[in-house]
C-alpha cells in the first residue's frame, strides 16, 4: 500500500501535473450536465468507483486515480463521453475487462475513465447464427449465455477475460477450426474519436472493419456493438496433464511436434512452463510444465497420445462442457492470478532451434533472476494452417496472417508489490532483455494481446502502413493518440 502512495504521488505530481489534473475535473464536470448521475461517479470512495478501479489484472493499474468513471448505456453515451473529454483536453481510456497489462491502455490517472461494465446485452438470432453482444461482458458471461443454444462465439481461452480480447486478434481453444476470434466479426458499432456514431463490416466503411478485425482497439474508435458468427458447440474433451521438471525433454518435442505435424482442427494446446522463486536445491521442485489439451467433441482420438504417453503427475482430460473448458485449471483462474503481471510476446517458426532457444534464455534468466519475480511463465501457442486458412476464408485480417504452422510465445513475469521502483524497473530490464535475446521470425506478426507496449507489433504487420493510413483517416487529429494510451503507430 505504502508503495502504492508514493507511486501514486509520484505519477500525479511529476508528468501530469496541475493542468492534467484540472482537464480531468474539466472533463468530469462538463460531463455531469451531460449524463444523468448513474451514468458518471466522481466519488472516488464508493464501492462503485472503487470496484472499477480495482478490477485490472495487472495490479499496478489499480494505484491510478481517474478523476471520475462513465458508465455508458448506449454508443450515444459513449459518444457524449468523447466529445467532453475532447472539449476540456483531458486524458482518458476504455475498460472492457481490464486484462491489458500495459498500463494506461484501458486505465488513467487523473482523467476520465470510460468503463463499458455497463454494457452487457446479449442476443442470439436463430434463423441466422449470428450473435450480437455489447462490450461490457466477460467471455464467461458470453459462453454461459450462448450455451443455451448449444452455440458459442470465439473468445478467450479463460473465462475471466474482456471482450478487448478480440480487437487485439483473440486467440481461441476454437481458433484452428474458425480462425482468430476477430475473424468471426460480421458487423460492429463504432464511436468514432469525433463522437460520430458509424457501422463497420466488409460492405459499410470496410477499412474500418479491417482496421478493427486484430489492428487493436482504443486506436480507431470504441465499439459499442459486436455482430458476430457464432459457433456450434456440444461435448469437449479436455484437461491439463502436469509434468514433472524430468519429463520436460519429452513434453517440448511432443509440443514441437503437435505444432508442426497436428492437422485435426478440433484439437487445440498450450504448452506452458511455470517457475516458482522458491530455491530448487536441485530436486528441480520449483518448475513444471503444464498442458492445456482441449478436443471440440468427445473423442480425441489420436491427438493427445503424444503428451498422454508420457509419465505425468496430474491428468484432468476427460468430457468436459464448453463452460467447463474455460475455467480450467480451475474456477477464477484469472481473477486468482491477479498481480503485478506484465506480458512480453515472441513468434517463431519449428523447423530452426528457436523453440530450445527461448526456453533455454528463459531458463537461464529464471534461474538468475530468483528474487525478482513471485511467479513466471512461458507459453508456446500453435498457430496451424487450419487457422491461417479459417482466416483467410472469412476475408483475412488486420494481421494478414501467413499460412501457418508457426507459434506465439507469451511470456509472463509477476513481481512483488515489495520491490521499490528502481527494482521494478531493473527486473522489467533483464526480462525485456531476456526475450529480446531469442530473435523472431522474419515475416510473421507479433501478436498485441501478449505484447509490451514496447514491442510496437502493429510494426511487425505487414498491413502497417495500410493500418497507419487507417488510423489517420479515421483519428484524423490525433485525439487518440494524443489522450489515451495505446499501440504506436509511428
Ligand atoms: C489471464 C489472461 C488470459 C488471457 N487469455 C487470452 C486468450 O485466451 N486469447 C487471447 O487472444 N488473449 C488472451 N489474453 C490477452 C487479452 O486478450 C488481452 O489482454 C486483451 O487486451 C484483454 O481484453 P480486456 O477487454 O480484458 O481488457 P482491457 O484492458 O479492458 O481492454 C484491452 C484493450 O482494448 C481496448 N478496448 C477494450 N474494449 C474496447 C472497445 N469496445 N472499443 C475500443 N477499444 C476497446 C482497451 O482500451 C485496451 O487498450 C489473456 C490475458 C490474460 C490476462
Ligand atoms: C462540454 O462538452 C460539450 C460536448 O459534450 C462541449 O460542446 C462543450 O464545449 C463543453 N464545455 C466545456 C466548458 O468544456
Ligand atoms: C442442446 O443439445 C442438447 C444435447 O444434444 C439437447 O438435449 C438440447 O435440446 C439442445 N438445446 C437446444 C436449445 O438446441
Ligand atoms: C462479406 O462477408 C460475407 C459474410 O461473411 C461474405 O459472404 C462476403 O463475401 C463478404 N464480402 C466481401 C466484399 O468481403
Ligand atoms: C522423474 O522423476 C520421478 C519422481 O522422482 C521418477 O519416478 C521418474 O522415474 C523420473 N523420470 C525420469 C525420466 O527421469
Ligand atoms: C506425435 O509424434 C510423432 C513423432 O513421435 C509425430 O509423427 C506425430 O505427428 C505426432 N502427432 C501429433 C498429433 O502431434
Ligand atoms: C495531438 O498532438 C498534436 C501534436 O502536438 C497536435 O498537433 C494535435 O492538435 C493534438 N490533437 C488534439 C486533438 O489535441
Amino acid at each position: 500500500m505504502v508503495f502504492y502512495s508514493l507511486l501514486f504521488i509520484f505519477m500525479v505530481t511529476a508528468p501530469l501535473g496541475a493542468s492534467g489534473l484540472a482537464a480531468g475535473n474539466a472533463a468530469c464536470a462538463n460531463l455531469t450536465e451531460f449524463l444523468t448521475s448513474s451514468k458518471i461517479n466522481s466519488d472516488k470512495l464508493s464501492p462503485q468507483y472503487l470496484e472499477t478501479q480495482e478490477d485490472y489484472w495487472n495490479a499496478v493499474q489499480s494505484s491510478y486515480v481517474p478523476s471520475c468513471v462513465v458508465y455508458p448505456t448506449s454508443a450515444q453515451d459513449v459518444s457524449v463521453a468523447l466529445q467532453g473529454i475532447r472539449a476540456a483536453g483531458s486524458r482518458f481510456a476504455i475498460k472492457a475487462g481490464g486484462h491489458n497489462p500495459n498500463t494506461f491502455f484501458s486505465s488513467v490517472d487523473a482523467g476520465v475513465l470510460i468503463d463499458l461494465g455497463s454494457m452487457t446485452s446479449m442476443l442470439y438470432n436463430e434463423d441466422t447464427t449470428l450473435a450480437t453482444y455489447e462490450p461490457g461482458s466477460l467471455f464467461g458471461d458470453l459462453y454461459d449465455y450462448y450455451a443455451k443454444f448449444n452455440r458459442t462465439v470465439v473468445g478467450a481461452r479463460l473465462a475471466g477475460v474482456g471482450t478487448g480480447l478480440a480487437l487485439g486478434g483473440g486467440l481461441s481453444f476454437l481458433s484452428p477450426q474458425y480462425g482468430m476470434a476477430c475473424d468471426s466479426f460480421r458487423e460492429l458499432e463504432v464511436v468514432l474519436p469525433s463522437g460520430e456514431i458509424v457501422t463497420a463490416s466488409n460492405t459499410t466503411n470496410p477499412d474500418l472493419f479491417f482496421a478493427m478485425r486484430g489492428g487493436g482497439g482504443n486506436a480507431y474508435g470504441v465499439v459499442t456493438k459486436y455482430t458476430v458468427q457464432s459457433r456450434p458447440i456440444g461435448e469437449f474433451y479436455a484437461g491439463n496433464v502436469i509434468y514433472l521438471f524430468n519429463q520436460t525433454t519429452a513434453v517440448s518435442e511432443a509440443i514441437q511436434n503437435f505444432i508442426q505435424y497436428n492437422e485435426d482442427p478440433k484439437a487445440s494446446i498450450i504448452g506452458t512452463y511455470e517457475m516458482l522463486p522458491t530455491p530448487s536445491f536441485g530436486l528441480d521442485l520449483d518448475r513444471a510444465v503444464i498442458m492445456f489439451l482441449v478436443y471440440d467433441g468427445p473423442d480425441a482420438g489420436d491427438a493427445f497420445k503424444n503428451f498422454t504417453d508420457i509419465p505425468n503427475l496430474f491428468n484432468s482430460l476427460g468430457i468436459k462442457t464448453y463452460p467447463e473448458v474455460v475455467n480450467m485449471p480451475i474456477p477464477m483462474s484469472t481473477e486468482l492470478s491477479r498481480g503485478d503481471n506484465i506480458f512480453r510476446v515472441g513468434v517463431h517458426r519449428i523447423g530452426d532451434d528457436s523453440y530450445q532457444t527461448a526456453l533455454d534464455n528463459w531458463y537461464t534468466w529464471a534461474e538468475d533472476n530468483k528474487g525478482s519475480y513471485s511467479l513466471s511463465s512461458i507459453d508456446f501457442q500453435p498457430i496451424p494452417k487450419s487457422l491461417t486458412d479459417a482466416s483467410k476464408a472469412q476475408g483475412g485480417n488486420a494481421m494478414e496472417m501467413p499460412d501457418g504452422p508457426w507459434y506465439w510465445v507469451n511470456y509472463l513475469i509477476s513481481t512483488p508489490s515489495s520491490l521499490s521502483q528502481q527494482d521494478y524497473d531493473e527486473a522489467q530490464a533483464k526480462f525485456r532483455d531476456m526475450v529480446k535475446k531469442t530473435a523472431n521470425a522474419e515475416g510473421l506478426p507479433l501478436f498485441i494481446n501478449d505484447a509490451n507496449y514496447d514491442q510496437n507489433p502493429l510494426s511487425t504487420f505487414s498491413t502497417y502502413s495500410k493500418l497507419q493510413e487507417i488510423k489517420k483517416k479515421y483519428d484524423p487529429d490525433n485525439f487518440f493518440a494524443n489522450y489515451t494510451g495505446g499501440w504506436s503507430f509511428d
